[in-house]
């Protein structure tokens, strides 16, 4: 949630500043601003909506910059998206200028504080204190130490925050900080940079330095300097990318999301390759968790928030039926509100593909506090969550641009198999034979998706047909209720229509009384394979809706006859496992949410009022 980018070096900061905002779009478009440095004079330029209003104005008058810039581009928190919330914001002499992502709880106090002291606000943000607080501290300290001055404001603030400040008194430096808020390092050969994300500076450097907990960073052209909030010199951990720039590029496709959907299979076996052996022995040594803290497990709780939630909601069917070990699922923002029972023996696993949703990290935190050990599953290396918890493991999605998560949410479940199955080996289940053979199909499961996507083409005219629908249900039994608010979820971030996802069998208890002639409701039907009582059972409930007007949808195993009559669309899968088959079931509805918002006219990269990553609570 809101993007930063920093630049001190040799090329022109303008240039490589704005190049990093688009890159980091994704993580905010309420607005966006500049702040560069030239001839001592600092300039800012600002605009509400999109980077493109910013570059327009930028064209229309391009600041000069010497070689050091900030930009940042903002999901609005305190005060409207307008150009003047926008960031950065400046002190009132004009002397400092800072960005920031995250929300400073205590600002109104501080505010008053400032404004009794005789700075003058232009802005309704929190960010705006951290300006003056810092032009404040400079004037009173009158040495220009602008690391300094950072560290003494940032004992003052209250909240998460990422902040990044650049001043006229020593116009080669940039000082940052963080609390709760991601911000990475990039190191680059007599150039440095400053992002919340890798993405911003990886056309330039792929070697970069994760920052800690409360942290300042000082950066020049030459050097980065890392401390404390006391300035003594803190540790840092180096790091290489293991993608370079064409990862987070279009290649060809009109939209990210469109490239992200195709990317599947990649995601899937980059995320299972070297996990699976070929006799079938899992190793996940990397997650730091010994087969003996595992056996000791009594409980598994999963936390996460939204599409991360459902691929929880699904592991915990394939982790309670192959490891026999009870296992809760919760949103994190309701979890640690509740006073959940945890102790040593609950294995809390924390699914965020950002690492950075402030939901789950709080819970993360609330969990290892009560004795509980901590496993994530993200995709983002040395992000917040991973470092804060015991374990990881991490997906290899490659970087997911496109706002609604997909590619993501597919290695997400193979991870959450992966620990499911390996949790059986290790403690040595009784159904040997059927994890055995699962794990083998999971190996498989990339080809079933590509299958998928070769013949997903119908879904699109299917989606055109529906864009002028309000709403449309969603049903599913077992693992397709959870893929059936997965679907439902994507068809409501990037259509703005509503969209709900029922239990099957909850349909008679009340939901019914909304079918009506012709209103679509999609239907994901469970695989024949052994469960088929579910199977009939949901024959059954698409009957009855069928009877009472519903056009139905019908996402179903090749080959299953019992559902044709009663669908009036038909979408194949391959058949697979029950257990694995949200895999296959998910992406004819992500294709399908896509095509119906782009029907519409809609953005399905940056759907309106989202942010990839969300670090406030
Ligand atoms: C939906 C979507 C969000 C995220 C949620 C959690 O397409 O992307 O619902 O799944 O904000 O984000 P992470 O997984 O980064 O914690």
């Amino acid at each position: 949630m809101c993007g930063i980018v920093g630049y001190v070096g040799p090329q022109p900061a303008l240039q490589v500043v704005v190049d990093g905002l688009a890159r980091l779009e994704y993580r905010g478009y309420d607005s966006a601003g500049i702040a560069v440095l030239s001839g001592g004079r600092l300039q800012t330029e600002k605009r509400a909506g999109k980077l493109a209003n910013l570059r327009e104005a930028l064209e229309a008058a391009p600041p000069e910059a010497d070689g050091i810039g900030i930009g940042h581009t903002r999901w609005a928190t305190h005060g409207a998206p307008t150009d003047v919330n926008a960031h950065p914001h400046v002190d009132n002499d004009r002397r400092v200028a800072v960005i920031h992502n995250g929300i400073i709880e205590n600002f109104a106090a501080l505010r008053v504080e400032l404004e009794e002291r005789g700075c003058k606000f232009s802005s309704e943000t929190d960010t705006e204190v951290a300006a003056h607080l810092l032009g404040e501290e400079l004037k009173d300290r009158g040495d220009g130490d602008l690391a300094a001055a950072m560290r003494s404001v940032c004992r003052r603030l209250e909240g998460a925050f990422t902040l990044v400040a650049t001043a006229v008194d020593d116009p080669g430096l940039i000082v940052a900080a963080r609390r709760n808020s991601p911000l990475v390092v990039g190191r680059g050969d007599g150039e440095n940079f400053l992002a919340s994300d890798v993405a911003a500076f990886i056309a330039h450097t792929r070697d970069a330095i994760e920052l800690g907990q409360d942290q300042v960073v000082e950066l020049r052209a030459e050097e980065v300097r890392v401390t404390d909030y006391d300035g003594r010199p803190a540790p840092v951990r180096e790091y290489h990318v293991d993608w370079d720039a064409s990862a987070a590029e279009k290649g060809g496709y009109e939209y990210f999301m469109l490239k992200e959907i195709v990317e599947q299979p990649r995601a899937l076996a980059d995320t299972l390759l070297g996990r699976v052996a070929a006799d079938g022995t899992l190793t996940l040594d990397e997650m730091r968790l010994t087969p003996a803290d595992l056996r000791e497990i009594s409980k598994i709780v999963i936390i996460a928030c939204g599409t991360s939630y459902h691929a929880g909601m699904i592991a915990k069917y394939a982790v309670e039926h192959w490891c026999r070990i009870p296992c809760e699922v919760e949103v994190a923002s309701e979890f640690r509100y509740r006073d959940p029972i945890l102790d040593h023996r609950t294995l809390v696993i924390a699914i965020s593909q950002s690492g950075e949703s402030m939901d789950t990290l709080m819970a993360v935190r609330y969990a290892r506090e009560q004795g509980a050990r901590v496993l994530a599953i993200c995709n983002v290396n040395g992000s917040t969550i991973p470092r804060e918890s015991d374990a990881v493991l991490y997906t290899h999605a490659g970087p997911e641009v496109g706002v609604a998560a997909t590619k993501t949410f597919l290695t997400q479940l193979a991870a959450c198999y992966l620990v499911g199955l390996y949790l059986a080996q290790v403690r040595g289940h009784k159904f040997g034979d059927e994890i055995n053979t699962v794990i083998g199909q999971l190996a498989h499961m990339p080809e079933q998706v590509e299958k998928v996507l070769d013949t997903v083409d119908p879904v699109r005219a299917l989606a055109r047909s529906l864009a002028d629908a309000d709403t449309v249900l969603f049903l599913g039994r077992h693992v397709g209720y959870p893929v059936a608010m997965e679907g439902a979820l994507k068809l409501k971030e990037l259509a703005y229509m509503h969209a709900e996802a029922f239990a099957a069998g909850e349909l008679k208890h009340g939901p019914i009384a909304l079918i009506e002639d012709g209103l679509p409701v999609v239907v994901v039907v469970p695989s024949r394979e052994g469960r088929s009582v579910l199977h009939d059972k949901i024959v059954s409930n698409i009957q009855e809706i069928r009877a009472r007007g519903a056009r139905t949808v019908v996402i179903a195993e090749e080959g299953d006859e019992a559902v044709r009559p009663f669908a009036d669309e038909l979408v194949e899968i391959p058949a697979v496992p029950t257990l694995l088959q949200p895999i296959v079931s998910t992406v004819p509805l992500q294709v399908f949410a896509c095509e119906l918002a782009l029907a519409k006219g809609n953005d399905v990269d940056q759907p309106r009022n989202l942010a990839k990553s969300v670090t406030v609570e």
